[in-house]
């Protein structure tokens, strides 16, 4: 039988010069429209951390998605962890680098009891900014970061090295 890795890397869409020429872009799209591949992927990304967290935090946009599938497997609620200006209370904004300019993430402050353990759910880690912008709003919120699992992380970018103080899990790494 074929792992879950290999389940879930058998339906990645690799796309030369997408945005732009000389980046291979990793679409994850045909994993989220396959049900039996989607769902390997949510138990595969919680199975290490499984008893050590409260609430799973999915990252906007795509995190979002895989934080749906494994709040179902789990029992776990999600966290939506928002890009700048839509949540409606008051909020603990947090703001990253890309590659032109910055982009912010927010959380509302109240939203978990002290000290919740959230384990931190996106699609893809490269550079780890939005990660670890997501972890900074977690620990001023005054909750843990149970850790950090993606589907695919893009090696050599250095997001690993800037998650250091955290638990960082990879299904697949490209
Ligand atoms: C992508 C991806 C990760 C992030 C990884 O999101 O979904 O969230 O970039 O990059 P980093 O490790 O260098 O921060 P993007 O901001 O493109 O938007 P989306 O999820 O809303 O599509
Ligand atoms: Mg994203």
């Amino acid at each position: 039988n074929p792992t879950a890795a290999e389940q879930v890397s058998a339906r990645i869409h690799v796309i030369p010069d997408f945005p732009e020429a000389g980046i291979q872009f990793q679409d994850l799209t045909p994993v989220f429209s396959d049900a039996a591949a989607f769902k390997v992927m949510c138990e595969a990304l919680v199975a290490p951390f499984a008893g050590r967290f409260d609430i799973l935090g999915g990252l906007e946009a795509r995190g979002f998605i895989i934080a749906g599938g494994a709040s179902i497997l789990t029992g776990a609620g999600v966290l939506p962890v928002r890009k700048a200006g839509k949540l409606p209370r008051r909020v603990i904004t947090e703001t990253y680098e890309l590659e032109y300019g910055v982009a912010s993430l927010e959380v509302h402050e109240d939203e978990l009891p002290a000290g919740s353990r959230v384990l931190v759910i996106d699609d893809v880690l490269a550079t780890g900014g939005t990660a670890q912008a997501a972890c900074r709003l977690i620990e001023r919120a005054g909750w843990n970061v149970a850790g950090v699992a993606v589907t695919l992380e893009l090696e050599g970018l250095g997001g690993r090295e800037q998650l250091s103080d955290y638990e960082v899990f990879s299904l697949l790494r490209a």
